[in-house]
């Protein structure tokens, strides 16, 4: 039997939540080494944050972990897997109806790469944070600071006023720490 070292968590993180943390921290208290990965999902059009920030904000998240790198990548998850020799893909659940088409994804990315995708349920407080509802209720005023780690907070408190809906860049001034 191999044991399954190196694990993948893609996402396109816009912004990072605190249930994407949640699985991170899960997954790399079972495998020694956890990837996370940021791409665009071509489904999700008009971000919030470059790709760039995306991965600057996840490296600052992730800096107690020391097991946890932070990369991003474009074009197929598969090919990415493959590439950096990757043993398991991690996807999070939050509900039911994510699986469906997770299930699907799976199913592709095994036939392309052969490598597996595991299932991680975020905690059930998180079940109901996404991306998406997060940036809607930011861009509408809303209180988002139980649902994002701090620095994403600070992050995203820093476009308010900066035409948030409407920016080009953000400054994210944030530490690059690996
Ligand atoms: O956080 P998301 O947006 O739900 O993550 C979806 C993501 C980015 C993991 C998925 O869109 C993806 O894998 N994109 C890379 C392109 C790709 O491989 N597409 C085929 C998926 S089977």
């Amino acid at each position: 039997m191999t044991e399954a070292r190196q694990a993948v968590y893609p996402g396109s993180f816009d912004p990072p939540t605190n249930g994407h943390l949640d699985v991170i921290v899960r997954a790399a208290k079972i495998f020694p080494r956890v990837t996370v990965a940021v791409v665009a999902n071509p489904q999700k059009r008009d971000p919030l944050f470059s790709l760039d920030e995306r991965e600057k904000m996840l490296r600052v998240c992730v800096k107690p972990y020391p097991n946890v790198r932070v990369e991003h990548f474009r074009g197929l998850l598969a090919d990415y897997v493959r590439c950096v020799h990757a043993d398991v893909i991690i996807k999070g659940l939050r509900a039911i109806s994510d699986f469906e088409s997770e299930m699907a994804f799976a199913h592709m990315n095994r036939s392309l790469s052969g490598v597996d995708t595991m299932f991680l349920m975020s905690d059930a407080s998180y079940s109901f944070v996404s991306s998406s509802l997060i940036k809607e209720v930011f861009l509408q005023g809303g209180d988002i600071s139980g649902f994002v780690p701090i620095s994403v907070l600070e992050v995203m408190k820093s476009l308010s006023g900066s035409g948030a809906g409407n920016r080009e860049s953000v400054n994210v001034d944030l530490p690059d720490h690996r």
